[in-house]
């Protein structure tokens, strides 16, 4: 019976364009970052969508919401989920997938009268982008018991506003309590954000594992001048040492080879006027690789050009630490699992890392997790023009149902 069970396309499709009209842009895409007013109303459709379906809604204290979907038994859920926060240019699919094919996966459940053995959850957590408030992934975190409530609520962003006083802004600081709620399975499908898939003609990503992240930002402090007047020898400008950050940090990756990358994606330049030497910079790099060891090394290289630079500049460097994730593994059993169930659907697959951070990779300390990827336009993402064809949405449901399905029934 369950061989031939399958999502329902315009439905998913349906929540997909439904989700992306929170926060929408004009000409495309979505801003839609984490505890803003559009995010309110995201959660709140969502939720309403979940009520629908007459799931239970836990609603814990950092605003993680899951829905839960009665089994036969009492027992931990198996449980689908992402987010539906996005970066400020973002598109309608990254993170919403997984948790709009997770909607549509207990949609299909219900249309059928199945009760699974183990009850089946979806979820959504606070903040995966850490577009506004880092660490990124701080939800699933705080879940997983990897960084304390207390931490997370007084985590501010550029404006100065805490976690906890968005959180309270809008309704989400709920009441069931963070690291006691105990998860059976977590399968997290996205869109691969990458261009291997699309570009091999490849229909599921088989994710094995999500490479190490290293955020870090540094403050450079000079003295702004005048343009005309001050010779070049006497400078002590942030703005050229913060350029030279930047290209050093592509050289490491270029240096480095292999899956490292490397990524100044925020600059802040004061004053920021066309005839004065700039005197402070904010700037972040983002550095990645599969193998910690490796990474470790380009942060190495990067901080101490940081360093040396600054001093010849004769200006003033310091550094934060915004987010550092080692790689993960994911777990052997649900990845061989996920690469069955494509080819019991004659879909091609291909096991892979994933570059992007998913909160998979911090669920996976609880559970057995794996990730289902589906390709995605030119490999766009975190770009208003991100796309994937709904064939292949609906590909990836279908292999996120049949693998919920075997664990849930197990
Ligand atoms: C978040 O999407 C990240 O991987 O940076
Ligand atoms: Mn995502
Ligand atoms: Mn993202
Ligand atoms: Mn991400």
């Amino acid at each position: 019976m369950t061989q031939s069970l399958r999502v329902n396309k315009q439905r998913l499709m349906g929540f997909l364009n439904t989700l992306g009209t929170f926060g929408a842009l004009e000409g495309g895409g979505v801003c839609r970052l984490a505890l803003s007013a559009a995010d309110k109303q995201a959660r709140d459709w969502v939720v309403s969508q979940m009520q629908a379906l007459g799931l239970t809604i836990r609603i814990d204290q950092i605003g993680n919401v899951i829905g839960i979907y009665k089994g036969q038994e009492d027992v931990p859920p198996v449980m689908m989920g992402s987010h539906i926060d996005t970066v400020a240019t973002g598109g309608l699919y990254d993170g919403c997938f997984g948790v709009m094919a997770g909607l549509e996966v207990i949609s299909t459940l219900k249309d059928s009268g199945i009760t699974p053995k183990r009850p089946v959850a979806v979820a959504f957590f606070t903040d995966e982008e850490g577009a506004r408030f880092a660490p990124d992934m701080f939800g699933s975190l705080v879940f997983q018991g990897g960084l304390s409530l207390e931490e997370a609520l007084a985590i501010k962003d550029v404006d100065g506003f805490t976690v906890g006083e968005e959180l309270d802004k809008i309704g989400y600081k709920g009441n069931a309590p963070v690291g006691c709620f105990e998860v059976d399975t977590f399968l997290e499908a996205h869109i691969e954000q990458g261009p291997v898939l699309d570009k091999e003609g490849i229909k599921i990503g088989v994710v094995e594992s999500v490479q190490g992240i290293s955020w870090t930002e540094f403050t450079i402090e000079g003295v702004s001048n005048h343009a005309g007047t001050t010779p070049m020898s006497m400078r002590h400008d942030a703005g050229l040492v913060a350029a030279k950050i930047n290209v050093f940090a592509r050289e490491v990756a270029h240096k480095i080879g292999g899956s490292q990358v490397a990524t100044v994606g925020y600059i802040s330049c004061k004053p920021n006027l066309i005839n004065v030497v700039p005197n402070h910079v904010v700037m972040t790099v983002d550095l990645r690789n599969t193998d910690n060891d490796v990474l470790k090394q380009a942060e190495t290289l990067l901080f101490d050009y940081a360093e040396n630079t600054a001093k010849e500049e004769g200006v003033k460097i310091s550094r934060r630490k915004l987010a550092r994730f080692d790689p993960v593994y994911f777990h052997k059993e649900i990845v061989d699992l996920v690469e069955q169930e494509a080819e019991a659907a004659g879909l091609n697959s291909k096991r892979m890392p994933s570059g992007a951070g998913h909160d998979a990779q911090i669920l996976k300390e609880m559970c057995p997790t794996a990730m289902i990827f589906v390709p995605c336009k030119d490999g766009l993402s975190h770009n208003v023009k991100e796309f994937t064809e709904p064939d292949d949405l609906e590909a990836g449901a279908n292999i996120l149902l049949s693998v919920i399905l075997k664990r849930a029934n197990r």
